[in-house]
């Protein structure tokens, strides 16, 4: 039996970044990861390999497309869509020996295997080379999450399959069909899309990203149309089944749909396969997560969960807060998330993303606000790179001016909303956003004018 402080069950974003944080706090740590890869569903089948098969594909796109207005001819330009996949797993191969690398650094030990809890402060590994027996006095449980399917479709790990198989498609599909128009359906029907395939999603509810601002999600659909996408919204898959090369999809009340390949893309669930909760009391919600207070204790003396298995936004960058907060609720005694100011990012072309409430949950929740708006097509930088659709809004308090929200399509959304977020973070006003100096010519200037416009004082519209 060997003993540590701290055992950490999971390598993803949850559990590696807790255990470097531990070991930083002077903690004897272990990691048991099932996978020889440490970094999880983010490093290895998520959001890494994804956005470099987004860079490549855009790339391929814009180069493929039309340049002539930047007085650029191209020809004889071709897909090496074996090459593009070797670059997107030298990318993650990169990283996820950077984090062995952390862990050496840091004296982490890193158990390979399944963990599975046995008694209060004890766990085993069970790998490739029998058992081992661990022991500590504080447990985290950071398994993560799968990917969701639904009744009536089998997943063969093939034709039908989730984000996993759609980052490794040896062919581009002729017909590609994502079921789901959320943040990977989205996301993996834009790469496809770019390399040539036909692409139809198909969604349950009457629009796209559920969660995020109505009127941005409707302003996104308008361009993904455009790109080509496909969609038939408000349907309901009923099956799909392989029939020789190919996939049927069954819907509800329409036309069944042939096609080359299924993306099941409907949500993730929390992982507590074979995880011996029972062993210590820990009974999971109705929908399998795993219980926590607001220490990220759960219901077992010494143990812990943080990320995906525990609910709430299923990010990566979430997962990693909950870590660093929960090794240092253990160690220092406090410890915090804050929960209002967590970014969400969708990597299509334009991006979107947001923090903070929506208008629709403001208007729900009784609080009045006011809104600002600036459009990129009125942004110098938008308009000297050729990116002008989307734009910026932001939300404030009607009383306090404080900043309750920020949404944002657009060239680089993703990097523009962490702005809001600290922000946010430091209890801003939308006038103290408006009153720092934004460098000449950015796209964050963007976000300054929208401010500006909370207060409908925009300088440039
Ligand atoms: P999601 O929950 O974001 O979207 C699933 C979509 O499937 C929803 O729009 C839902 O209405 C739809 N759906 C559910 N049942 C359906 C049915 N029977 N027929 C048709 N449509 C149906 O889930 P997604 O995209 O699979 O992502 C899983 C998790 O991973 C999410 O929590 C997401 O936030 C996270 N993620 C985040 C990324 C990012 O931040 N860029 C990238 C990838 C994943």
């Amino acid at each position: 039996m060997t003993k540590h402080n701290l055992i950490i069950i999971g390598g993803g974003p949850g559990g590696y970044v807790a255990a470097i944080r531990a070991a930083q706090l002077g903690l004897d740590v272990a990691c048991i990861e099932l996978d020889k890869a440490l970094g999880g569903t983010c490093l290895r089948v998520g959001c890494i390999p994804s956005k470099a098969l987004l860079e490549s594909s855009e790339q391929f796109s814009e180069i493929k497309g039309d340049l002539s207005s930047h007085g650029i001819v191209v020809d004889g330009v071709h897909l090496d869509l074996g090459a593009m996949l070797k670059n997107k797993d030298r990318v993650v191969r990169a990283l996820t020996g950077g984090i062995d690398s952390l862990f050496k650094k840091n004296k982490i030990t890193r158990y390979l295997g399944h963990g599975r809890i046995t008694a209060p402060g004890k766990v085993t590994v069970s790998g490739s080379e029998g058992e081992t027996e661990l022991t500590a006095d504080k447990i985290i449980i950071a398994t993560g999450s799968v990917p969701a399917t639904l009744p009536g479709i089998e997943l063969d790990g093939d034709r039908i399959g989730t984000s996993t198989e759609a980052l490794a498609y040896g062919e581009v599909p002729g017909h590609l069909v994502v079921i789901g128009a959320g943040a990977i359906g989205l996301e993996m029907a834009t790469v496809w899309r770019r390399l040539g395939a036909s692409v139809t999603i198909l969604e349950y509810l009457d629009r796209i990203l559920p969660g995020m601002d109505s009127a941005i999600a409707t302003e996104a659909l308008k361009i993904f149309k455009k790109q080509g996408l496909n969609f038939q919204l408000g349907c309901k898959v009923t099956g799909v089944k392989t029939d020789g090369k190919g996939c049927t999809v069954d819907i509800d009340g329409a036309d069944s749909i042939h096609c080359d390949r299924v993306l099941v893309a409907v949500g993730r669930k929390p992982n507590t396969a074979e995880l011996g909760l029972e062993s210590v009391g820990i009974e999971t919600d109705k929908r399998g997560f795993v219980p926590v207070d607001e220490h990220l204790a759960t219901s077992a003396e010494g143990i812990y969960a943080v990320g995906d298995v525990i609910g709430g936004a299923m990010l990566a960058h979430k997962a990693e807060e909950e870590g660093v907060a929960c090794v240092e609720g253990i160690v220092n005694g406090y410890g915090h998330v804050n929960y209002n100011t967590i970014p969400a990012i969708v990597y299509t072309a334009p991006e979107i993303a947001s923090v903070g409430q929506t208008e629709n949950e403001l208007t729900e929740a009784g609080i009045a606000y006011r809104k600002g708006e600036f459009p990129f097509i009125a942004n110098g930088r938008a308009r000297a790179i050729g990116h002008t659709d989307g734009r910026v809004k932001i939300l404030a308090d009607k009383k306090t001016d404080r900043i309750l929200g920020a949404h944002i399509i657009g060239p680089h959304a993703g990097d523009l909303i962490t702005e809001a977020a600290v922000a946010m973070e430091f209890g801003a006003s939308s006038e103290d956003l408006a009153r720092c100096c934004h460098a000449h010519p950015t796209l964050a200037e963007a976000v300054k004018e929208a401010s500006l416009a909370v207060d409908g004082r925009a300088l440039h519209m």
